[in-house]
């Protein structure tokens, strides 16, 4: 049984990988799973709020009762971010969004022309969705709470601390461990203006839970 901690509460996830275009049939990727994307947005479901989970590619089933767009790129993501930010009062950012996207994707299928030859890959930046949205007036003006997550392999206090700020969130988790991508289990570091609170190893389910708890106590009210 879950406490209905966030009824009234429509959260925004994003979770997974995005999926960047080379040309038609290939392109760059990552290994995140959307594993605990997914349970934030089970948790926040079975905590009353209204869900809406926008996902790069991954082989997750929908959790119930949660309105699920799918996207591929990093500004596929951003569009369908945008178009739900209006209803959230709260954004979860876990996807780990591609920091660059091949510049010029083919339209055609790039051949291999037999002379040895090999493309010669170009990249742009991609847009940063949660920092936007921490910058956008909804999130200024404290109708919507973002928060960010954070994979780093070290010293992951100090960086939590500074991507808090960089980012502009009220609430950055930082991931514990060097290799949460694709596991079943994980450890948080939540990082807000009065200091961090660690939530220790455990599935992902049980700390989205705990994690949505320690959201629903960050709102206004
Ligand atoms: O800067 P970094 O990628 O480490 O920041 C991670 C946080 O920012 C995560 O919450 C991630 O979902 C979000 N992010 C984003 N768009 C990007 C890059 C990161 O929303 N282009």
């Amino acid at each position: 049984f879950q406490p209905k901690t966030l009824l009234g509460q429509h959260v925004l996830v994003s979770a997974g990988p995005t999926f960047e275009a080379i040309d038609p049939v290939r392109g760059i990727t990552n290994k995140s799973s959307g594993k605990m994307g997914f349970a934030i947005a089970r948790a926040a479901r079975e905590a009353g709020a209204e869900v809406t989970l926008v996902a790069g590619p991954v082989t997750l089933p929908t959790p119930r009762g949660v309105r699920r767009v799918d996207v591929a790129s990093a500004q596929d993501m951003l569009l369908a971010v945008e178009a739900a930010v209006p209803q959230a009062t709260v954004f979860v950012a876990t996807a780990a969004v591609a920091d660059w996207r091949p510049a010029n994707a083919a339209t055609q299928k790039i051949k291999k022309d037999g002379s040895g030859q090999v493309p010669a890959l170009a990249f742009e930046e991609n847009p940063d969705i949660l920092a936007r949205v921490a910058a956008s007036e909804r999130a200024r003006s404290g109708a919507l709470f973002c928060v960010g997550f954070a994979a780093e392999s070290h010293d992951l206090a100090h960086h939590a601390k500074v991507k808090r700020e960089r980012k502009g969130v009220p609430l950055l988790v930082g991931n514990i461990g060097p290799a949460t991508f694709g596991q079943d289990e994980n450890a948080l570091l939540l990082v807000d203006a009065e200091g961090t609170r660690e939530l220790p190893q455990a599935g992902k389910l049980a700390l989205a839970r705990q994690l949505v708890s320690e959201i629903a106590q960050r709102l206004p009210r």
